[in-house]
């Protein structure tokens, strides 16, 4: 049984008060035995300050990447070793944003996710297509081909306490959601060719869903067979939205 996994991913944004505030809402509004887990995405600078404020909570955390290489010469980079030192669980591998804006390709993409694998954090790996891909009816492949880039340098094996975030780019922060059977459309397609490799790995492997995610439409998507949560952009930077998806959970 996959318990569902509601996780906030705050992007560029954030204060000290802000990351204090939200994360004391977080915990006084959450508890270990609720129907969701929850985590958080905090940006670098925040981390320390989210461990200290978690840790030993029912709440986990994680990086929004990471570079690959092991510690050196990369001014502005931050590897797997410190985030596994702040105490994180999860890092975001993959994000569409950092496809996008920071030219990541899918063997990048590959390489954090080994990075990732290696170092003993979960990776959450984000794949989705444009909405000129959608539109061009080429969905499938272009999710297909984005895990078949991991597949091949990690092989399956390494999605074995994994996690899939299906975030198809044109509802990012647009607040245009997928469709609940959209949705669970592309996550059974994902689940499908998982299980053409390993049936265990994939009944188990968690597939979030990502893309305006609010209170309102998360109960309805959630209850997709193949939906184990959210992936949440916006909605993740006050108590108040998150716990309302939390909360959708039934
Ligand atoms: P929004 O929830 O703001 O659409 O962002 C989704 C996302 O990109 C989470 O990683």
């Amino acid at each position: 049984m996959r318990k569902i996994l509601v996780a906030g991913n705050w992007k560029m944004h954030g204060s000290k008060s802000m990351v204090q505030s939200l994360l004391k809402g977080l915990l006084a509004g959450s508890s270990a035995g609720g129907a969701a887990e929850l985590a958080v995405f905090p940006s670098f600078p925040y981390l320390a300050q989210t461990e200290s404020i978690l840790a030993g909570s029912h709440i986990k955390w994680g990086g929004q990447t990471l570079n690959p290489n092991p510690q050196g010469a990369h001014s502005g980079e931050v590897d797997s070793e410190m985030l596994v030192d702040l105490g994180c669980h999860y890092v975001l591998v993959g994000h569409s944003e950092r496809r996008a804006i920071y030219a990541e390709s899918d063997v990048d993409v590959a390489l954090r996710f080994s990075a990732a694998r290696k170092a003993g954090l979960e990776p959450v790996l984000c794949v989705g297509e444009t909405r000129e891909e959608r539109e061009a009816g080429q969905t499938e492949s272009v999710v297909g081909r984005q895990l078949d880039a991991v597949l091949a340098a990690a092989g399956i094996a390494a999605f074995d306490s994994a996690t899939i975030a299906y975030e198809p780019v044109w509802a990012i922060g647009t607040g245009l959601t997928a469709t609940p059977a959209q949705a669970q459309c592309v996550h059974a397609f994902i689940r499908d060719k998982l299980s053409s490799l390993n049936g265990i790995i994939a009944g188990e492997i968690k597939i979030l869903y990502g893309g305006s995610v609010n209170g309102s439409n998360a109960a309805e998507l959630f209850a997709q067979i193949d939906i184990d949560g959210g992936l949440v952009g916006g909605a993740s930077l006050t108590a108040e939205d998150f716990l309302a998806i939390y909360n959708a959970v039934a």
